[in-house]
């Protein structure tokens, strides 16, 4: 089965009603996908350059034609057919796509000396069509270089902000709408309202899309793709693998065997959660690889961050690969990549290219072992797995539980890893997320654990001296975890935080709060 290609997002066929993103090379054309899910309505990203017989013939309520990084005079600057403005169904253009769209009936498009980037103030001339129901004034995310200048006697400017005359613009007989600011990001606040515009009272779109119909369809596609063959899935204890597995065994059932790696990096107690959260809910082929041993050997005098990342991954790849070759017949390897794992590896076809970390553990596996690759998840974002999730049936404290990076605590226990310091680690982490979840605060914030310090410093415990190890609390919220901030936990958690684990954890007599953003800082800090 190929991954999920952009042009056709997967398991989704059986929507009723369906609006379609052309893509012309923008970061945000996954997000703009997510925020029509969001409101119920089922899109489907697709090439820019289908003629538009063929997307006519797709049957959507509605386009929306991208933002990207071209400027359209440019030579090579992705064009789409502008029979498309003549279909009858309504257009938005945002950003490159308003501008196209204007270009393609009779605007003019110029490039604005300074650009314009980030937040301006929207001034709205006339609260109408997507625009109904706004402010006079409202912020908006501006990111452009070009912009229109002059628009045909057939537009109509809806509002503007200092130095863009047209920033919303409605054709006055045709169904085509552009937008110069970015309406899909959360910094746009009224976004959220103009789609709601564009899909219901332009588009009149019913909204009886709903995760459900994710979960029904992509396990049809996977049940017709697959067959009788087999399937394996690494299992790792978060939620993005348990609901590949779930997908799969609904879709499979006994032809799916699933694969857990112990490397002895896994939080106090996870192989016990993952083993009974397993049998509890699937009956499928489970292989447990007990391999603490072999990685703690592997990572004996490592102390180099992307050094730990290759040496677990590879390491990983082997014990799998061993395990899997147990396995007769496999054709297909499971992984539960999600969206922003593309973006951030920089494997997105226009995504930012530089990887920061290394996040793909069982990168090669599928082609060293000649597997096919399946990611299920890979159009969606971290909450809407969490949904489905909770649609397949799994439980809410697995759906709900934070993200574990797969190098493990080997990434939180800085400089050399030892069996010593991960049980240091593992007890202090153990009590930071009790804690938090005690408080009620878990599901509010997105990751909490800690980071055991290469240093020692003094302190004072009954009246002795001590030099002891100091640990890192980190706890963060964010939406996609590609930007972050630390969490505002209250003193008197924080307080009782510090007290447990001095008092609990033998080694450690110091505690610190990271109160740092990503950027600049990142969330592990390995
Ligand atoms: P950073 O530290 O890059 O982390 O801000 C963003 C998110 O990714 C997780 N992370 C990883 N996940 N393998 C993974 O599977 C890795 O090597 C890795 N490094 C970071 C991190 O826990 C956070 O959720």
């Amino acid at each position: 089965m190929a991954p999920a290609s952009r042009e056709n997002s997967p398991g989704l066929e059986l929507a009723d009603e369906k609006i379609l993103v052309l893509d012309f090379g923008s970061q945000y054309a996954q997000l703009i996908a997510r925020r029509v899910r969001e409101q119920n309505v089922y899109c489907e990203i697709v090439r820019h350059d289908l003629d538009a017989a063929t997307l006519a013939g797709k049957k959507p309520k509605g386009i929306i034609l991208s933002g990207g990084p071209s400027s359209v005079y440019a030579d090579g600057a992705p064009q789409c057919d502008p029979e498309l403005f003549k279909l009858g169904i309504p257009v938005l253009g945002i950003c490159y796509g308003m501008q196209l769209a204007c270009k393609s009936l009779g605007s003019e498009v110029g490039h604005c000396a300074a650009g314009e980037y980030g937040r301006s103030v929207l001034q709205i001339a006339k609260p109408q069509g997507l625009l109904a129901g706004l402010p006079a004034e409202t912020d908006v995310w501006m990111s452009h270089g070009d912009q229109v200048d002059r628009v045909s006697d057939d537009f109509v400017s809806l509002a503007a902000t200092g130095t863009c005359p047209y920033a919303a613009v409605q054709h006055k007989s045709l169904p085509v709408f552009g937008l110069q600011f970015h309406p899909e990001v959360t910094h746009t606040p009224q976004g959220a309202t103009i789609l709601h515009n564009f899909l219901y009272a332009v588009c009149g779109c019913d909204g009886t899309w709903h995760m459900s119909d994710f979960a029904r369809a992509t396990i049809e596609r996977l049940r017709t793709e697959i067959g009788d063959r087999r399937v394996i899935c690494g299992l790792s204890g978060g939620v993005d693998s348990a609901v590949t597995a779930a997908l799969l065994y609904k879709a499979i059932g006994s032809q799916l065997s699933c694969i857990l790696v112990d490397n002895g990096l896994l939080r106090k107690d996870e192989q016990a959660a993952v083993l009974a959260e397993f049998t509890n809910h699937f009956k499928a082929d489970l292989h447990i690889v007990e391999a603490e041993e072999q990685f703690l050997d592997a990572l004996a005098g490592i102390t180099e961050p992307q050094q730990k990342r290759k040496t677990i991954g590879g390491l990983f790849i082997d014990c799998f690969k061993e395990e899997a070759k147990k396995i007769d017949g496999a054709e297909f390897l499971a992984q539960g990549t999600l969206y922003p794992d593309v973006i951030e590896s920089g494997a997105a076809p226009d995504g930012p290219a530089a990887t920061i970390k290394l996040h793909h553990n069982v990168g090669g596996l599928p082609e060293q072992l000649g597997f096919e690759l399946v990611e299920p998840l890979r159009d969606l974002f971290k909450d809407e797995v969490r949904k489905l999730g909770l649609e397949l049936g799994l439980p809410e404290q697995l759906v709900w539980r934070h993200p574990f990076p797969g190098p493990g605590l080997a990434v939180r226990c800085l400089g050399e890893v030892t069996k010593e310091k991960l049980a240091v680690l593992r007890e202090a982490d153990h009590i930071v997320v009790s804690e938090i979840k005690a408080a009620g605060l878990y599901r509010q914030t997105s990751q909490a654990f800690v980071v055991l310090l290469p240093i020692q410093s003094v302190g004072v415990m009954g009246d002795a001296r001590t030099y002891e190890n100091a640990v890192a609390v980190r706890s963060v919220n964010t939406d996609d975890f590609m930007t972050a901030d630390w969490s505002h936990l209250p003193y008197d958690l924080l307080s009782r935080i510090s007290n447990r684990i001095i008092n609990e954890v033998r080694g450690v007599n110091r505690v610190c709060y990271d109160i740092s953003s990503k950027p600049p800082a990142t969330i592990e800090w390995e």
